[in-house]
Parts: C-alpha cells; sequence; structure tokens
C-alpha cells in the first residue's frame, strides 16, 4: 500500500459504518479531505491532497479568516473547509449548509464543537448572528434550474448575493468557486446531457455573475482557473481508475463507467475551455451605495 492508498484506507475506515454507499463511493477517489471542487496546483505540484489544501487555504485568505470570528460556507459537501478553518486557521466558529443528508450527517459526527452543520437550502437558512466571511465552493452551479430563461437565472443567482449581502457584517467578503460556461448564452448540448454532468441545473456564464451581483458587492478578484480544474478532473480519474473495480461494487458497472466518461469529459472541456473555473472574490457594498446605484 502506497502513502496515498493508506491515507485513502484511512479515510474510508474513519467513515462511520452507518453511512452510505455514497460516501464510500466518493472516499474511493477524492482526496484524504473528501474535497469535491477544484484543487490549486502549483508549478510542478503532483498531489491531489496537497492542492486541495492549497485551495482551502486560499478561499480562507479571500475571507481574511485570521480575523474572523465565524464563517460560513454555503454548500460544505463533507466538511474540508469547515475544518479547515477551524483546525488550522483558528476560526472559533464555523456553520456549513449541504443539501445531502450524508454529508450533514457525516460533518455532525466529527463531533466538533466548533462546527455547526445544516441539512438545509440557503433559500431557507436564516442565521441569528452576521458572518465575518462567506464561502461557497461548486454549488453556485447548481442554483440556477435547467430550462431556465435568463431573467430568471439572473434572479435566482440575485437571491443568493441579496441573502449572502444581508448575512455578512459590513465591508466583509464572500469567496465563490464555480464552473461556469465559457461562451455567453449557451445551452446544453446532447454531450452534456449524456454524461449527466449537470442533470437538472444550468451553468452560468461570468457575464450573470456581475448582472447578479452588481449594487451589492464589487468584484475584488476574478480568476479563470480552468487549467487547475483539467488537472483536478485528471487527478480524480487515475484515482477512481486504480480503485475502480471497488467503485463497481460500491455503485455497479453501469454507474461506473457513466462516471468514468464524467470524469475524462469534464477534464477536456477545462483544457479545451468550453468550460471555465472562476474564483471571484467579492466585498459586500454598503446600503448607501445599493440605495444610490440600485
Ligand atoms: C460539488 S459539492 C462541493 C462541496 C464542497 N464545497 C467541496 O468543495 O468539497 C456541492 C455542495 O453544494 C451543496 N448545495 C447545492 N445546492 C445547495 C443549496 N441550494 N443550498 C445549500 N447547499 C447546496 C450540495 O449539497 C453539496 O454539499
Amino acid at each position: 500500500m502506497n502513502h496515498t492508498d493508506e491515507r485513502a484506507h484511512h479515510v474510508a475506515n474513519a467513515i462511520p459504518r452507518d453511512h452510505d454507499a455514497e460516501t464510500a463511493f466518493y472516499a474511493l477517489w477524492l482526496d484524504p479531505t473528501l474535497t469535491y471542487s477544484c484543487a490549486w496546483w502549483d508549478d510542478g505540484e503532483d498531489d491531489l491532497h496537497a492542492a486541495q489544501l492549497k485551495k482551502l487555504d486560499y478561499h480562507a485568505e479571500q475571507v481574511r479568516a485570521a480575523e474572523a470570528r465565524r464563517i460560513l460556507d454555503i454548500g460544505c459537501g463533507w466538511g474540508s473547509l469547515v475544518r479547515r478553518l477551524v483546525e488550522h486557521h483558528g476560526v472559533p466558529h464555523t456553520v456549513g449548509l449541504t443539501r445531502s443528508p450524508s454529508q450533514a450527517d457525516y460533518v455532525a459526527s466529527l463531533g466538533d464543537a466548533r462546527i455547526e452543520v445544516h441539512l438545509a437550502d440557503w433559500a431557507d437558512y436564516a442565521p441569528e448572528e452576521p458572518f465575518d466571511g462567506i464561502v461557497s465552493v461548486g454549488a453556485f452551479e447548481l442554483f440556477a434550474r435547467l430550462g431556465d430563461p435568463r431573467p430568471a437565472r439572473i434572479a435566482s443567482y440575485r437571491r443568493f448575493f441579496e441573502k449572502c449581502r444581508g448575512w455578512l457584517a459590513p465591508g466583509k467578503t464572500l469567496s465563490l468557486q464555480t464552473i461556469a460556461y465559457t461562451r455567453g448564452q449557451r445551452e446544453p448540448t446532447p454531450g452534456d446531457r449524456f454524461v449527466d454532468a449537470f442533470p437538472v441545473s444550468r451553468l452560468p456564464v461570468l457575464a450573470e455573475i456581475a448582472e447578479a451581483s452588481d449594487g451589492l458587492f464589487e468584484i475584488e478578484t476574478l480568476r479563470n482557473d480552468r487549467l487547475h480544474h483539467a488537472r483536478t478532473f485528471r487527478a480524480w480519474l487515475d484515482r477512481f481508475r486504480a480503485r475502480r473495480a471497488r467503485a463497481v461494487a460500491l455503485v455497479g458497472e453501469a454507474r461506473a463507467l457513466r462516471f468514468e466518461h464524467y470524469l475524462e469529459l469534464l477534464a477536456q472541456s477545462f483544457q479545451l475551455g468550453t468550460l471555465a473555473l472562476y474564483r471571484v472574490t467579492l466585498r459586500r457594498l454598503e446600503q448607501s451605495r445599493v440605495r444610490a446605484e440600485g
């Protein structure tokens, strides 16, 4: 067993027995933090786990975690970011929102009093106190429905930005990471449906993010790290293939094959530039500016 295998084995064993096959499936080929989003690759970097930690630290820095008391993670997955914030950046209190019961159970089972997790849609969430920073990584992709016309998509995104602005203390930031279509107004092709990459949601384009946040946030930094995601997908694919027999045992051949195709196609789409990977840091605008301009 090599070092990477040992870590994966350790994570698989760390999953409480009552956790479902779904978590075990993802634990097979994600890195040991179970982060399911684009990593941050430096030149020469070849370790997925290290690249995921760098990505978590990037978002922590964008929301000035070192000075923060409370940080919200919208779409927290299996809790890698909230864990990193409390364990490495010294944030006293974090809240994670997820729509997946198995993820919520998993994060709750960590038993860390500094981490609060809610099985909740952000649209229904109502915090009691403001946050010093909000991070959302890999969830914005799912906020507009397939078939929604542009005004409906903008309205959904704007509701999200309005909520985030309302939950942030003055002057604080939202660090957003999302996959997007590179070409404006592109409609999903049969190829997209073939892999069921986003079976119920419609990906944003950059102009929609800018329009929906206009007057609520100012965009402080914007990066398109699509090659980081091509590399992340290739790393996942390598790991998936190395453990394919175990994946088939968990989910069956048909789903394993479909997944393999999905990982291949997404790696290619990011490499070719059909898909973008945006990391956007947005600073909350004050009310006067919203009234004056909005
Ligand atoms: C691709 S995963 C990314 C998870 C995590 N941020 C990471 O990087 O590993 C997407 C996450 O967003 C959550 N999510 C999607 N839509 C959501 C919504 N409307 N409200 C709250 N969470 C949502 C999912 O349940 C899942 O936890």
